[in-house]
């Protein structure tokens, strides 16, 4: 067979790994060939492709981002994109194609299988928010990354007697805040899942001063204040529709310093969550994920994603996985509460 392979989506530690166990399994297992395509769904749309065989996934394993690049290219958005794509694959003589992604990147495969395409899909995002599987590699990644920040936040807050407040990634999920601030030992953390009241965040810096501590505010960008307006960067949208979002660790270090009358300042961590070498946890797992995919694909198993159930990769429908996102449930933000404002 005659595999393509994309990496779609917002790049995340371990993709690599991915198409690194992809590419070693399906030419020294299977004997199949491949096909690197650039940048998401853009290599496939625009025909752009790279050369990818065992010699260029030497050394790959513990590199950050992607050696296939990646985009937010919605084919589905463009007029005469899926007849594009499936000429290209065509006129390339592409069987199938291996699809690294996640909720969009995956939902535009679902919407390609029915459509006659050949894909098996990896889940891949350091949000942690794809339903159907238990983790998605990058997540362990971008805990750690915002757990040591966390870790050296305290240190300097004490020193200056003042708040700092911790901005992470997760728009529609606070998976990352979460953990990170649990693993951090924050003594609060804000989720989108929950409206904050901004008063009541500042009661509980507050009682940390009085222990003679200074507070780490963990805060997820798409966390909202109550009957508040979501606070974005820039209205505008990408090709699947998602705002920029960016501000509410600015907004909130003000409001608390107005509020508390302690200084306040934000670490706004960003890009740095995404950027760098795997954990060893998101190697081994992106690693399981590549080989279990071209299990599938060499099976001729289309539409599937692989997915983590416990320790065991399984296959799912791709639709399947794509239908809902995975949101931090009540009862685990409930659990993180003790802590907070202690
Ligand atoms: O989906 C992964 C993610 O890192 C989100 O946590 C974040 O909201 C978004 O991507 C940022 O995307 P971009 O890098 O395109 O600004």
């Amino acid at each position: 067979m005659r595999i393509g392979v994309l990496t779609g989506g917002g790049d995340c530690p371990g993709l690599n790994a991915v198409i690194r166990a992809v590419v070693r399994k399906g030419i020294s297992t299977y004997g199949h060939e491949f096909v690197g395509f650039r940048d998401g769904w853009r290599g496939p749309l625009e025909g752009v492709t790279r050369e990818l065989g065992i010699a260029q996934v030497r050394g790959i394993l513990p590199r950050g981002g992607t050696i296939l690049g990646s985009s937010r290219t919605n084919p589905f958005k463009i007029d005469g994109g899926v007849e594009k794509i499936k000429s290209n694959l065509a006129d390339l003589g592409i069987d199938a194609l291996v699809a690294i992604g996640g909720e969009d990147t995956l939902g535009v495969a679902a919407k390609l299988t029915d459509l006659g395409v050949n894909v098996v899909g990896v889940p891949k995002t350091i949000d942690n928010d794809l339903g159907a599987t238990d983790y998605t590699f990058g997540f362990d990644t971008a805990v750690n990354i915002a757990m040591e920040a966390i870790d050296r936040l305290h240190t300097t807050a004490e020193s200056h007697h003042r708040t700092l407040v911790v901005e992470v990634m997760g728009r529609h999920a606070g998976w990352i805040a979460l953990h990170a601030g649990l693993a951090g030992g924050a003594n609060v953390i804000l989720l989108p899942e929950r409206q904050f009241d901004v008063d009541q965040v500042a009661g509980y810096v507050e009682k940390r001063f009085q222990t003679q501590y200074s507070p780490i505010v963990v805060v997820a960008e798409g966390a909202q204040p109550l009957d508040g307006q979501m606070v974005l960067h820039n209205q505008e949208l990408d090709a699947f529709g998602h705002v920029r979002l960016g501000g509410i660790g600015q907004w909130l270090a003000e409001q608390l310093e107005e509020k508390t009358g302690k200084e306040a300042r934000t670490v706004v961590l960003g890009h740095i969550q995404r950027g760098g070498t795997p954990t060893a946890f998101d190697r081994v797992l992106a690693t399981r994920f590549g080989l279990h995919a071209i299990d599938a694909v060499h099976e001729g198993d289309f539409g599937k994603m692989v997915a983590l159930q416990g320790v065991d990769i399984i296959r799912v429908p791709l639709v399947e996985a794509t239908r809902e996102l995975k949101t931090v449930p009540v009862e685990r933000y409930t659990e993180a509460e003790v802590f907070f404002g202690s």
